[in-house]
């Protein structure tokens, strides 16, 4: 069987099963490019020592050029028998260059290659990621700026707690969207290094100019052992945990915004390129992105734990199992850019009902905390203050009205430290005015965080 690098040593052809079992062409040409450039950093290494003339170098970079236009062009002709983007390449570069194609791997393996190529392919995955994010933490800075004042209510266990201010409760997410920024860039960290010159396991007895490749090619620096240079995945698992994380705080966010969005909450409505309608029901609008971003989350954090499984087991240096490492990385990085993608537009796209939130931040007395908070103020212990507060609460509740529609007389009859100052507090307006320090919800500050969060994201 001559189509196989590796053909002399074998008896038997493997079977249509095993062929299609083992191979790999199928999801790993998508790093074709990224393989090129790592070919092309190799040659241009070895004509640099000597180990292939200046001529074989120009070769591989002319046969190269030619293969990337047959793939760009999509006439590159994939064939499942070269088993991977690695030999497919290879294999059409000796066609077209001959001798000197057959050089190209002098001093490399496999081994080493496709771990060079998912770096750099991941390198650009997150750099992508980043900008994505970036946006995405700009879109929600600008609504919150717009919402810095927009009351609605607060909520633990689903319960109405204590008002907030919309643009307060979308920086929250801006901050889980930094959090995750900041584990991206840190992951590429690990990710930018170069194992190229590990070959199958052991190095090579050429002499080798690894820190020469890796400037070629944009890496910090090289894996320090050709063990572990090899068999690392430490960073796609990074990787996926990060992309775990960015996916649940979508989802986080998608729940949120499927309930706002029930006519039941009413808070917002989301743009009809956003959503669907329904085969039988001529009424209804369903926020379908916010549901599958939330669904997606499943896939993402299972590539997670596919991963750390698939590492778990295997023994030095490089086994084949790693080559199942690919399509959950793959699928892990194309959902959470697609994902962002669409939330930068969507999150843009958000209406915003302020009379609705400010209604319903109306039930359920979300002031009762300031009232107890200005008892206190005015000379009583906290948990008197707060047995006070639950009678009152009460009060109001069987006559069915708010705590602010209470007259001073009748607070004053329930506790006479009770002053007209006290409706300064018992007002929504007044209850987040008064959380004005780092990190509360008063419109003054939520419009500071906003601008640093716009300052931050510029450019
Ligand atoms: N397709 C393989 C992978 O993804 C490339 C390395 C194969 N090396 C080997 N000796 N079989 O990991």
């Amino acid at each position: 069987n001559k189509s196989q690098a590796w053909s002399a040593r074998f008896s038997e052809p493997v079977s249509d099963l095993v062929k299609r079992y083992t191979a790999s062409v199928h999801f790993d040409k998508r790093l074709a490019h990224f393989d090129i450039d790592g070919s092309l950093a190799h040659a241009e290494m070895l004509a640099s020592i000597g180990i292939i003339s200046e001529g074989d170098r120009i070769s591989i970079e002319r046969g190269m050029g030619r293969i990337r236009e047959e793939i760009d062009a999509g006439g590159f002709m994939w064939s499942l028998d070269l088993e991977d983007v690695h030999l497919n390449i290879e294999k059409r570069l000796v066609e077209l260059i001959g001798d000197a194609g057959k050089r190209l791997h002098t001093g490399r393996s496999r081994n080493d290659q496709v771990a060079t190529d998912i770096r750099l392919w991941l390198r650009n995955e997150i750099d992508v990621c980043l900008g994505l994010l970036r946006d995405l933490r700009r879109k929600l800075a600008e609504l919150a700026l717009k919402h810095a004042a927009t009351i609605l209510p607060g909520f633990t266990h689903l319960q109405v707690a204590q008002p907030v201010t919309f643009g307060h409760h979308l920086l929250a997410y801006a901050e889980m969207f930094g959090r995750d920024a900041e584990r991206l860039a840190d992951c590429r960290k690990r990710v930018n290094r170069l194992p190229l010159g590990a070959a199958a396991l052991a190095g090579t007895s050429y002499p080798i100019d690894r820190e020469r490749v890796a400037r070629t090619l944009g890496f910090d620096g090289v894996c320090r052992n050709s063990l572990d240079a090899v068999s690392d995945r430490d960073f796609a698992i990074e990787f996926c945990a990060a992309a775990a994380l960015i996916m649940t705080h979508i989802s986080r966010l998608s729940e949120e915004l499927v309930l706002w969005m029930s006519p039941r909450v009413g808070f917002i409505d989301l743009a009809d390129r956003f959503c669907t309608g329904s085969s039988i029901m001529p009424q209804k609008k369903n926020p379908d992105v916010p549901e599958l971003a939330r669904g997606k989350t499943g896939r993402v954090n299972g590539h997670l734990v596919a991963l750390l499984t698939l590492m778990k087991g295997q023994p030095l240096a490089y086994n084949k199992d790693n080559q199942e490492d690919k399509e959950g990385l793959f699928d892990s990085a194309d959902t959470i850019r697609d994902t962002l993608t669409i939330f930068v537009d969507l999150v843009g796209g958000i209406r915003v009902k302020s009379e609705a939130m400010r209604a319903a931040a109306l039930q359920g007395f979300a002031t009762a905390t300031d009232l107890a908070d200005y008892l206190v103020k005015k000379g009583l212990p906290f948990r008197d203050a707060h047995e006070t507060v639950a009678h009152v609460v009460r009060m109001c509740d069987e006559r069915g009205c708010d705590l602010a529609d209470l007259t001073l007389e009748e607070l004053k009859g329930i506790n006479d430290l009770v002053e007209d100052d006290v409706f300064d507090v018992l007002t929504l307006e007044g209850s987040v005015a008064s959380r004005k320090h780092v990190g509360g919800t008063a419109p003054e500050r939520v419009k500071e965080e906003a601008q640093r969060v716009l300052d931050e994201t510029a450019g």
